[in-house]
């Protein structure tokens, strides 16, 4: 089967994880992508948190699967020469370098577009162009604390919370992704490359749009009642954090299961979704709460919400979670055992639809990672082991023209 992006030729001048998940995505959908990478080192990542000396770590394999890697440096005369050949002939260059690092390197965005006009280049940094922070250099958590998240995340009574999932960095990866395909079909379109950038900030900030519309709720009605806060607690001018609150109209929290006491994840997530309030009594065993008028609306369930968190968690008491959600999935109940990453990493469904995959790997032996969470009926995305650094170097140059000699001068000025 033809994958949708054969053909398409991909610079990846990416580094650590908000560009290499870009690029990886694309390459799970049949594009070729050449990880491009310092001679002797490679990106940073494939000795950060080793767990097997000597063979590249895990932050690598997750994030380069199914590329190629061509190792250049491209401060040297030769090796820009080889950059331009390669860009000549390439559909789309994505980067994720420091402000201003690919101008210092001679490749400006105009330069770019005078070699290759039909070149797509897309970039992430972590402020936007022209933002007062523009020149600042940005990772993961920095991100999460200028794109509103740290400061919404967490509980009212502590410091503004990390997310444990890359809101920052791969979610960043996955707006460029989008923005290249734009780009792409506009092309065909115009015939022109064009540039493309997103910022992390600007991409946390897009998944944190209903905390922008609790800050505009609440400077015009003063209190936000789906919020733990409401209505005994106080509001100031600024969307506080609301602990395991839901972000909707339907009051949620983490619950407590049996043996949490011992098992720090023994936990489901509810949810008092408003037209399932019957089901959720019958459920429980409290049909007595379906026409009680302290219970029978949203609105009068509010101001002893914990109250109710609380007989549900006496219903959870002698329950697993998983025990508890078989029975609550039975009466439409909006729910979900709180899982690990080893009850994940085992999860039967997941190794099925691919989303957890195995891959063999020439130096690691196999390793876990994620596979496509995107789904096609004509698609089916392989998962293959990253590349080692330099691993496709002579057959890149090779296929631009290159002869074993030129390999050789290449290598002996260590452009290679
Ligand atoms: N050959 C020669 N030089 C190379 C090279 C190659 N193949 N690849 C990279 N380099 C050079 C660059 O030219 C640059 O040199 P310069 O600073 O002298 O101009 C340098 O290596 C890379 O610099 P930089 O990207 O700033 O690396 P860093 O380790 O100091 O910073 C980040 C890392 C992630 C903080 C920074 O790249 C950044 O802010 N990126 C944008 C935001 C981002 O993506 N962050 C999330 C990462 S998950």
């Amino acid at each position: 089967m033809t994958k949708p992006l054969e053909g398409i030729r991909i610079i990846d001048f990416t580094h650590v994880q908000a560009g290499p998940a870009c690029t990886q995505l694309l390459a799970w959908f049949g594009a070729d992508v050449i990880k491009v990478e310092r001679p002797g080192s490679g990106d940073v990542t494939r000795n950060q948190l080793r767990d097997i000396p000597d063979a590249d770590a895990l932050y690598f394999t997750m994030l380069n699967s199914n590329k190629k890697s061509l190792t250049l440096d491209t401060k040297k005369p030769e090796g820009k020469e080889v950059l331009e050949k390669l860009i000549r002939e390439s559909d789309v260059l994505v980067e994720n370098f420091g402000p201003g690092a690919l101008d210092r390197m001679g490749f400006s965005w105009e330069r770019l577009n005078e070699l290759n006009p039909k070149m797509i280049v897309a970039s992430v940094k972590g402020f936007s162009d022209g933002h007062h922070y523009d020149d600042l250099k940005v990772y993961e958590n920095v991100a999460q604390c200028a794109g509103g998240a740290a400061s919404t995340t967490g509980f009212w009574d502590g410091p503004p919370t990390i997310s444990a999932a890359a809101l920052g960095d791969s979610n960043t990866g996955m707006h460029l992704a989008i923005g290249i395909l734009t780009a792409l079909l506009g092309r065909d379109k115009t015939g022109k490359g064009q540039k493309v950038a997103v910022s992390m900030q600007d991409s946390v900030l897009n998944l944190c749009r209903v905390k922008l519309r609790d800050q505009q709720r609440l400077e015009r009605v003063g209190y936000l009642e789906e919020y733990p806060q409401y209505p005994h607690g106080e509001f100031s001018d600024v969307v506080p954090r609301g602990g395991n609150a839901g972000g909707g109209g339907q009051p949620g929290w983490v619950l407590k299961c049996k043996g949490w006491e011992t098992d720090p994840n023994a936990y489901i997530y509810f949810t008092i979704q408003g037209h399932a309030w019957e089901p959720i009594c019958k459920a429980l065993g409290k049909p007595e709460w379906i026409d009680d008028p302290a219970y029978k609306t949203a609105e009068a369930r509010q101001p002893h919400i914990f109250d109710i968190f609380k007989t549900i968690e006496g219903w959870l008491a002698d329950k697993t979670k998983f025990e508890a959600v078989d029975i609550l999935r039975k009466f439409d109940i909006p729910c979900a055992p709180v899982l690990t990453m080893k009850e994940l990493a085992n999860d039967p469904s997941l190794r099925a639809s691919g989303t957890i995959v195995e891959v063999p790997h020439k130096k690691r032996g196999s390793y876990l990672t994620v596979g496509s969470p995107i789904k096609f009926s004509d698609l089916k995305p392989e998962v293959t082991a990253s590349p080692l650094l330099g691993e496709h170097t002579e057959e890149v140059l090779a296929s631009l023209g290159y002869s074993k000699q030129d390999i050789f001068n290449l290598r002996e000025v260590k452009a290679v």
